[in-house]
């Protein structure tokens, strides 16, 4: 079996992004182009990966897994200057190369792994992958003689009419020999429209030494588009999101109305979990099996359990909750906080960097933050935690089965003992012992007939 490489090249300027963020940076489906094609690499078990890229690229290589090597093309003189940069960091190494750019996010392994097995039936020196795009501008076209071989690859700029009328565009994904590869790059030069060493010269350069020359035409032309703008970046988000959507459905979700349901390619999903209409799922979230998310629910890097109930409008950001618990509408869950299991978290709540223990309850309108609450507690209505003093955050300890009574305040730092009860309307600053009762209130005075006595003497009043 001979060895196979993969290089990826990510050194251009990206400027018709019109951007100061690196092209390969841009995000389609909730990641890096570059990821995706660092992971469809990755599939292919290939033996190195080889990304080139430019100086403003070093924070790009400071986010690749370890054993991707980063090449840097200084200055960038073209598509064939880069791969000369990354032929030199696999000189002496024997093999097939995989070639691509960090800007086809959308081709999969699969078609990676059918273009090197084609390569190596025809025992290739090249082998390019094509598409039929319905509109072919700003491509390379495959240039084939009367028998159908490839002969060249024209850049569209520098192609006249009748080249510009052939459909058949290269993808700039190749697989070549390393050796040949090699050879045939430094016999490039910069002769044409752009001034640049183009990588797609080394095709007709190939095919004058008489080299065999193959290619592959996909027919799923999304799927090699490259990305140069924006729109064509909106257009490829959306094909991305569309192979999401289906793979989620067809792991067993539902979608009641898939096209305004956002998922990022990172999301996993149990079967049998419904999620309503206009629901965003991003990051690294994990939802379980048989949840109910209704409509309008952003989970961020959330973990959800089996059987949970996420009404409308409820935002978990950064944090859990946990089996057969429910929250919603309209909370929010945020910082490092968990939910327990058989919680109920209702309408308004929020939690912040706190944690609620297994069915507690906290219904209505209230806050914890810096809190850890234990197993069967009831929040009451408008209950706040006091956290921040205005210079640090302080920490609230609610034990187990602990009742803290409506609109009630806790001035932390504070600790409520197992099974206290805190008095609706209190302001408690001191801990509050197991089993007592924490009351601070004023006494009530009812003042009898006090209405009619007001009454009078504010008619009296009008009438003079
Ligand atoms: C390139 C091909 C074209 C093909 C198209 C498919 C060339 C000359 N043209 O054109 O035939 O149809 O892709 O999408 O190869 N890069 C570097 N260093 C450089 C220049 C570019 O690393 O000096 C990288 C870019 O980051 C990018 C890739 O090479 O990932 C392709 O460059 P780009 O400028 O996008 O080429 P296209 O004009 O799209
Ligand atoms: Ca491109």
């Amino acid at each position: 079996m001979r060895a196979l490489a993969c290089v990826v090249l990510a050194a251009g300027r990206g400027t018709r992004m019109n951007s100061v963020l690196p092209k390969p940076l841009h995000e389609v489906c909730g990641r890096p182009m570059i990821d995706h094609v660092l992971a469809s690499a990755a599939d292919l078990a290939v033996e190195r990966r080889v990304v080139v890229i430019g100086v403003e690229g070093e924070a790009v290589a400071e986010r690749f897994p370890e054993d991707v090597e980063a090449v840097v093309q200084e200055p960038q003189l073209g598509t064939g200057h880069a791969a000369s940069c990354a032929a030199q960091a696999l000189a002496g190494w024997e093999g097939d190369i995989i070639l691509t750019c960090a800007d086809i996010p959308l081709l999969t392994s699969a078609t990676m792994a059918e273009l090197v097995s084609h390569h190596r039936a025809r025992d290739a020196a090249a082998t390019v992958l094509t598409m039929e795009p319905d509109d072919p501008t700003g491509y390379g076209r495959v240039v084939r003689d009367t028998a159908g071989n490839v002969v060249a690859i024209v850049e569209h700029r520098d192609a006249d009419d009748e080249v510009r009328a052939i459909r058949e565009v290269n993808t700039s994904v190749y697989c070549f020999d390393a050796e040949a590869l090699s050879d045939a790059l430094q016999r490039l030069s910069p002769v044409n429209a752009q001034e640049e060493y183009y990588l797609t010269d080394v095709i007709a350069i190939l095919v004058g030494a008489g080299r065999p020359v193959a290619a592959i035409r996909t027919p799923d032309a999304d799927e090699a588009m490259g990305i140069n703008t924006r729109v064509q970046l909106a257009r490829a988000e959306r094909i991305a999101r569309d192979r999401v959507r289906e793979r989620v459905m067809l792991g067993g979700a539902t979608l009641l109305d898939p096209p305004s349901t956002l998922i990022d390619i990172g999301v996993t999903i149990g079967p049998d979990t419904i999620i309503g209409p206009g629901s965003s799922l991003v990051g690294d979230t994990v939802v379980g099996s048989g949840c109910e998310i209704r409509s309008n629910v952003t989970l961020r890097d959330a973990t959800i359990g089996d059987g949970v109930l996420l009404r409308d409008h409820t935002v978990i950001d950064d944090s859990s909750v946990g089996d057969e618990s429910q929250v919603g509408p309209f909370a929010l869950v945020r910082g490092g906080s968990s939910v327990g299991n058989g919680c109920k978290v209702g309408s308004s709540a929020e939690l912040n960097r706190s944690d609620l223990g297994d069915g507690s309850k906290m219904q209505h309108f209230s806050y914890l933050g810096d809190t850890r609450a234990g197993a069967r507690c009831n929040i009451g209505a408008g209950v706040v935690t006091c956290n921040y003093d205005g210079i640090d955050k302080h920490r609230t300890t609610i034990e187990d089965e602990a009742f803290i009574g409506s609109n009630s305040v806790l001035i932390a730092p504070i600790n409520i003992g197992r099974g206290a009860y805190v008095a609706a309307g209190s302001v408690v600053t001191e801990d509050v012992p197991a089993g007592a009762l924490g009351i601070e209130r004023g006494e009530q005075r009812n003042i009898p007939e006090w209405v009619a006595r007001w009454r009078a003497m504010r008619e009296g009043r009008d009438r003079s």
